[in-house]
């Protein structure tokens, strides 16, 4: 009847379970008191938006002025957000500070008002209501060191929320994600696009099923290539959704009209362009809203960067696919496009060329109609191409043929009033 005990030491302190408990215990505590030190210390931040209306008093508001599309708005922009950003810089904000942003130039007598929001980082125990007099404070110094823009003394901030911020940049044109929060970084990695990566992205639908991609210039307006209705030219049969995928897209738009380019040539794929009205106008979120159109005296930089999207076919020949592409190329001068080793005289003016001398990123079919885009020094994106044609899909020495935005700026602006 003898049992021996289960216990073989009767040390309770040499119990092996009795150390681990203690020793994982002890671990886990310092753990928690570290990374609690770390939220507190670093992480325990949140960002507060103000918006002010920046009055240049030395400036007289001129046309050009009312297109972020021109060299004269963006010089001005410029100057305004580097002169803002010098004096965060250096006050005692300095570390607070995140970006500022011109949304908008707008007249205001004889003189430029501009729209400017700012970022910043605060503790959590700041808000941004608490923090506003120093960032006022901090303005009106600067006002005194403007260099030569003049600016009204009497500016004031407000406090807005992160909504606000989004609202008010989703209404401007050309904002990514990045933009739309003011963030410091920016990403565009792989090739599979998110969600509100490529907001003007548009799907041209036949009966439902994807036919052409398009671009967003304003709430009614849709760009694309005029060769997408050669078999199609009844407005009735077509939809544009929005979204990245087309599977299941956000929102879904019958459209009203269609207008092709009176000069458009098949066969020599001249003037392929086309503006496309919606039965109604959109209403622009994070994930849906207009790209920047250039000014007609944009000029092109060859072997600058430019982002090419849309569903169609990764190899030629093959399907459509149902979530969004995208893929970086650089653009590529007309003499190196229409050289006798590349097309050989076919490239026209008003066409532009991009993809990648190797061949390996390239539009396919069923991207027809979509955007060819650049992000400027303020970080806006513009439309430079819409995809036309090509020598198959990623051939070396045949990259892609894009139609030129430039040298359709007053046709679209005739056709759509945008
Ligand atoms: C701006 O400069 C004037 C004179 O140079 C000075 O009186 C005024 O206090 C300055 N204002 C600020 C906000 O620094
Ligand atoms: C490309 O070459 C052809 C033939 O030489 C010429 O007619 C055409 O104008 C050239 N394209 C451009 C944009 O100059």
């Amino acid at each position: 009847m003898y049992r021996p005990p289960r216990v073989t030491s009767n040390s309770r302190f040499l119990n092996p379970w009795v150390v681990f408990v203690t020793v994982f215990a002890v671990v886990g505590i310092v753990a928690m008191i570290v990374g609690l030190l770390i939220h507190f210390l670093a992480f325990d931040q949140k960002s507060c938006f103000y918006h002010s209306n920046v009055q240049i008093m030395n400036v007289e508001y001129n046309d050009q002025l009312s297109s972020p599309g021109t060299q004269e708005y963006r010089i001005l922009s410029e100057r305004i957000e580097s002169m803002i950003t010098n004096a965060f810089r250096q006050s005692n904000l300095r570390n607070r500070f995140i970006r500022a942003h011109v949304v908008r130039l707008r007249q205001e007598g004889n003189s430029v008002v501009a729209d400017v929001v700012m970022k910043f980082r605060f503790s959590r125990r700041n808000n941004g209501e608490s923090m506003k007099g120093m960032v006022q404070a901090i303005l009106q110094q600067m006002l005194n060191n403007s260099g030569n823009l003049e600016i009204n003394p009497s500016t004031g901030i407000t406090t807005i929320t992160d909504q606000d911020t989004e609202n008010i940049l989703t209404q401007a044109c050309g904002a990514r994600p990045d933009l739309i929060t003011l963030s410091a970084e920016r990403v565009i990695g792989g090739t599979q696009a998110e969600e509100g990566d490529w907001p003007w992205q548009v799907s041209l639908q036949v009966n439902g099923a994807h036919h052409c991609g398009g671009i967003l210039i304003s709430n009614l307006w849709v760009l694309t290539a005029a060769h997408c209705f050669r078999s199609y030219s009844n407005p009735q049969q077509w939809t544009a959704t929005f979204g990245v995928s087309t599977r299941s897209p956000r929102l879904r738009v019958r459209v009203r009209t269609i207008s092709i380019h009176n000069n458009y040539t098949p066969a020599t794929h001249e003037n392929d362009i086309a503006a496309v009205q919606l039965e109604r106008a959109v209403t622009f979120t994070r994930d849906i809203h207009r790209v920047c159109l250039p000014a007609a005296t944009q000029s092109v930089t060859p072997s600058s960067t430019a982002y090419v999207t849309g569903w169609g076919s990764l190899t030629y020949g093959g399907n459509t696919v149902t979530q969004l592409q995208q893929g970086q190329v650089r653009l590529i001068s007309t003499n190196e496009c229409n050289a006798s080793a590349s097309y050989n005289g076919a490239i026209l003016p008003g066409m532009l060329c991009a993809g990648l001398l190797t061949g390996a990123v390239d539009a396919c079919q069923g991207d027809s109609g979509g955007p060819l885009v650049q992000e400027d020094s303020r970080r806006l994106w513009f439309l430079v191409g819409i995809v036309s044609w090509g020598y198959q899909c990623g051939v070396p020495n045949m990259p892609g043929v894009y139609t030129q935005v430039t040298a359709y700026r007053d046709w679209i602006r005739q056709e759509t009033g945008v």
